[in-house]
């Protein structure tokens, strides 16, 4: 698998883990090995099945139509049934009193109908929940979909009596829902409007309608060139993003930063939480290339800083960079906190061309009057600034 396609790998992943709680539970439920002494405790049982299923199958679906439309095969555009929410709340209400029948059940073979009929409607959930959301949203989804597996997999741990596997669930659970709130609030998203879908666009490679139109020239600069704004400058802050990911050009970034600090000048990295394709998943590139911890900042810490810098560079990112974030209400990520590059006094943003990034909408920044585009693959690019800054 390339290191790419590692959210939709992810999501897979997760696929399994929901599968995995459905099937444990249907053997669980015709398994007949286990005496219960209490009629309670066999009900505590029955509790414990219906809702690892339930929980296992909305994972299960939602986890395969996120693979779908990770990976392209689905599209990216939300689908909104009419009175979509309306189906969801009859669906809550189906899965409630099929749990009563499947409760007051006396054997199994008259509990296993409503059992089946709560797993169709559970599956069919899931696959409405995540066709409803739109592309640009897809990370809260999959973070979201991973809390499921591990309230998925700690419902097995119930069935199973497997205290680790009870732990280990809760762990992944918890912290993927607390993962999903941190990434809301980074998008600027509600989290409820997230679930309840609708929002983004179909993502990909093609700018989005809504304020796409393409703003003006753009600036080209060399290697060269680059390299003498970087030398002249007293402050930098690098913005990575997913391109400095697919390039593998993390290395030759920390090349080029011990460089400029040894020769005095102050060089920081700015992180956005949802750079890249994974949570952290700049902070861990950085990390591989040996980057010192105190010159990493978050979005947050470094934002005003922009004015007072020299040069910012943008490596491979562009959703996280755009100025339509905030200056364009009908833009798809209108009100997503970004890196303020554009505020420093030349920004460079180092691409292949003028693709639009994963939410698909078109980026201004690449006009604005300070900004310069170093056209290539990043790591070719960085290979030749490094060169020019040497030689
Ligand atoms: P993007 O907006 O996806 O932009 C990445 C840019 O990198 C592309 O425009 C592409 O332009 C460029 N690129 C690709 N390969 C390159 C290469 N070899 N060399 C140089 N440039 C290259 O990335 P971002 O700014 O990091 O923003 C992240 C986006 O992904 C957000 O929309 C976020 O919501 C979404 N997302 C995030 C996550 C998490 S959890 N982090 C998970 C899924 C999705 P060219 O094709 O012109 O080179």
């Amino acid at each position: 698998v390339q290191m790419t396609q590692m959210p939709e790998l992810v999501a897979l992943m997760h696929s399994l883990v929901g599968l995995a709680a459905c099937l444990v539970g249907f053997a669980s439920y015709v398994d007949t090995s286990t005496v219960f002494p209490t009629e309670a405790e066999k009900a505590i049982h029955e509790v414990e099945i219906y809702i690892g299923i339930l929980i296992g199958a909305v994972t299960f679906s939602g986890s395969v139509i996120a693979f779908g439309k990770l990976s392209g095969k689905i599209g990216g555009k939300p689908l909104l049934l009419p009175a979509r929410h309306w189906l969801n709340l009859a669906g809550l209400l189906g899965v409630i009193w099929f749990g009563a029948q499947f409760l007051n059940a006396h054997d199994i073979n008259s509990g296993m109908l409503p059992l089946a009929v709560m797993t169709v409607i559970a599956l069919l959930f899931g696959v409405h929940m995540v066709m409803a959301i739109g592309g640009a949203d897809m990370p809260v989804v999959v973070s979201m979909l991973n809390s499921y597996s591990g309230w998925a997999a700690a419902a097995t741990g119930f069935m199973l009596s497997n205290d680790l596997l009870i732990v280990t669930g809760a762990l992944v659970g918890s912290s993927g829902a607390i993962l999903s709130y941190i990434m809301c609030r980074a998008m600027n998203r509600n989290f409820i409007s997230v679930i309840a879908g609708g929002f983004g666009t179909g993502g990909g490679t093609t700018p989005a309608a809504a304020g796409a139109e393409p703003a003006g020239e753009v600036t080209a600069i060399s290697a060269v060139e680059t390299a003498e704004l970087l030398r002249d400058a007293k402050n930098v802050i690098i913005v990575p993003g997913y391109g400095m990911a697919v390039a593998q050009a993390q290395h030759t970034v920390y090349e080029i930063t011990k460089f400029l600090r040894e020769k005095g000048v102050n060089v920081r990295f700015g992180i956005h939480p949802v750079a890249g394709r994974m949570p952290g998943h700049m902070n861990v590139l950085l990390a591989e290339a040996k980057v010192p911890y105190d010159i990493v900042f978050e979005m947050d810490e470094l934002n005003e800083d922009f004015p007072d810098t020299d040069v910012s560079m943008v490596i491979g990112a562009n959703d996280i960079v755009n100025p339509a974030a905030e200056d364009d209400p009908t833009s798809p990520i209108a009100g997503m906190p970004v890196l303020q590059v554009w505020k420093a006094k030349t920004s460079i943003v180092m691409k292949r061309s003028m693709a639009s990034g994963y939410a698909g909408v078109d980026n201004p920044l690449f006009y604005k009057e300070n900004n310069r585009m170093l056209f290539g693959d990043a790591k070719k690019m960085l290979d030749e600034v490094l060169a020019a800054l040497k030689g």
